[in-house]
């Protein structure tokens, strides 16, 4: 009956409904990303869990920091931080106990007192920081790091003292591995490098699961479709994700592309520092098959897959796509 339909209907009306199935998928795709963004992200309740608190953290203790390497910072700026800082490190101390998360949060903070504890505005939250913090935390409390550091242009020009251009032209995407297998001290060296990386208010929402089962791999590389003729090669398969619950504001919601597209790019080159292959595989994929690997990874519910990278040992000889590059001036776009 719908063949004979299909066969009877006029062109118009044939594109027409093709449109509208288009645009219901486009509308559910859409409505699942934004449930997602409401059920995982900090933006409408933290309810205490973990993650949420640990990024609400973060954030604030991150202004302090940034407000601390500010050219002219006020005088004690941040009042309002502070003290929902202490809330919030009050919360979570009672729920989760002292990890790194308070740790790198107590320095700034007492960093920040350091110079402006005195303050008579800031008296409250000083000493409630201290008495819930000795407490809980007695070693933090006192320990001094300075929240901001220093280098003389003469040691940071240096860093810059070797081909750079060369070193970053010499990486390619890499489709042909050889059957040295892959070490795991070079993938753990490479993911903390790129931990680098830049990401807003220094949040770090990225998470890598790391598969080197060869049925997983092959299971993996099978739905993505984009490994097709070197699946098969790939002695370790990596998946960038973001975690949505370091997300609080509904502007926000574009960022784990982002953040995560930068580490992506951040991890792809310290592979190749590292002497690893590596090629990045798209995760532009339906809802289905979003889900299907979330549950052959064991995913978290509050990670999104930003895109895969296979990695593999390097031949002797390294066959790569040339991939040419557009002119500048189709990039660049000056404005006067
Ligand atoms: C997000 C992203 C997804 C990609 N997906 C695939 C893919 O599925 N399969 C593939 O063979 N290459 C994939 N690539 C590799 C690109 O084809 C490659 O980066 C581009 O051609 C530039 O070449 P180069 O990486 O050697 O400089 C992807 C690259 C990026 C950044």
């Amino acid at each position: 009956m719908i063949q004979r339909l299909k066969k009877l209907a006029p062109q118009p009306l044939k594109q027409l409904i093709y449109k509208l199935l288009k645009l219901k998928v486009f509308c559910s795709v859409y409505y699942r990303d934004a449930k997602r963004f409401l059920s995982h992200s900090s933006m409408v309740s933290h309810r205490g869990r973990k993650e949420n608190l640990r990024s609400l953290i973060a954030i604030d203790y991150h202004r302090l920091e940034k407000g601390l390497a500010l050219p002219n910072p006020k005088p004690a700026f941040g009042v309002a931080i502070v003290d929902r800082l202490v809330d919030l490190l009050t919360d979570y101390l009672s729920r989760h106990g002292p990890d790194w998360t308070i740790k790198d949060a107590v320095l700034s903070l007492n960093a920040y007192f350091e110079r402006y504890g005195e303050d008579a505005k800031l008296l409250k939250a000083r000493e409630r920081f201290e008495i819930i913090l000795g407490e809980a935390y007695p070693d933090g409390i006192n320990q001094k790091v300075d929240a901001i550091s220093f280098l003389s242009k003469e040691d940071h020009q240096k860093t810059l003292d070797f081909d750079f251009a060369s070193f970053y032209h010499s990486r390619h995407s890499i489709r042909e591995f050889s059957n040295e297998p892959v070490c795991d001290d070079l993938i753990r060296a490479s993911i903390q490098l790129a931990m680098r990386a830049p990401s807003v208010c220094n949040r770090q929402p990225w998470k890598v699961y790391s598969l080197s089962k060869p049925e997983k791999i092959s299971k993996l590389c099978q739905i993505q479709g984009g490994s097709r003729g070197f699946a098969d090669q790939i002695s370790r398969l990596l998946v960038v994700a973001v975690d949505l619950s370091e997300f609080y504001m509904v502007g926000e919601r574009n960022e784990c592309w982002v953040d995560g597209g930068i580490f992506l790019q951040s991890l792809l080159v310290c592979l190749h520092a590292n002497g690893l292959g590596a090629c990045p595989l798209n995760w532009c994929v339906s809802t289905a098959v979003d889900e299907e690997a979330r549950s052959l990874l064991g995913a978290d519910p509050g990670h999104n897959i930003i895109a895969l990278i296979a990695v593999g040992s390097l031949k002797d000889h390294i066959k790569f796509a040339r991939s040419e590059r557009r002119p500048l001036d189709d990039v660049l776009i000056k404005v006067e």
